[in-house]
């Protein structure tokens, strides 16, 4: 059984990306990083919890060596707008043996997240290549100078939930990507 339009899908007000289109999307941006990195060993930091679903889809389309390590980071604390801050541990919990490394987020939405831990990375492992690639880019909202080297889609300034991205911790589990129905939104009505 899978999320139907009769069950958890009819919380949403409209889908946006529908999961043909994701899983298409995954195995280009998957090609085009295999052709890019030319069968180099690959260090992978994926950013959890939102690009769960994306990266286990990702990464199976890449047979190279790789190594996978994930960071939970969250600037948004079960709400629909970013708090502008992150807590990031003095070092990272792993260490990195490869030269070039992925660094993959779900949204680059004002910049803060993928701009603080690229800038940290490069502090600590000074990696010769480090590229960073997300699933969305809301380019409207970005507030810190960061463009990702892949982008899967460009997005409007809208909450969007589904394929590892979550209201309050529901509805990652979907297999496309929508906009929430204002009545299931409690935060829907308050200006960002
Ligand atoms: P920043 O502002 O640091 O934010 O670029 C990136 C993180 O914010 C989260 N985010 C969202 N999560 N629906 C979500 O479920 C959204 O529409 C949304 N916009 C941003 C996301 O976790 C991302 O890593």
């Amino acid at each position: 059984m899978i999320p139907s339009s009769a069950g958890v899908l009819s919380d949403l007000e409209r889908v946006l990306i529908d999961s043909t289109a994701i899983q298409l999307r995954v195995a280009q941006l998957a090609h085009q990083i295999h052709r890019d990195l030319e069968g180099k060993p690959l260090g992978v930091v994926a950013l959890l919890d939102g690009s769960l679903f994306f990266v286990a889809d990702l990464l199976r389309h890449l047979d190279i060596p790789i190594q996978l390590h994930t960071l939970s980071v969250s600037s948004y604390h079960g709400e629909t707008t970013s708090s502008g801050r992150i807590e990031l541990a003095e070092k990272f919990p792993f260490h990195l043996q490869t030269e070039n490394i992925l660094l993959i987020d779900d949204i680059l939405d004002t910049g803060l997240t993928l701009s603080s831990v690229r800038e940290r990375l490069i502090r600590e492992f000074q990696p010769e290549v480090l590229r960073t690639l997300v699933l969305l880019n809301k380019q409207a909202r970005r507030i810190h100078p960061i463009q990702a080297d892949y982008v899967g889609f460009e997005i409007e300034d809208e909450f969007v939930v589904g394929y590892g991205m979550d209201y309050q911790g529901q509805y990652r589990h979907l297999p496309c990507i929508g906009i929430l129905n204002p009545s299931k939104n409690a935060l829907s009505s308050i200006p960002s």
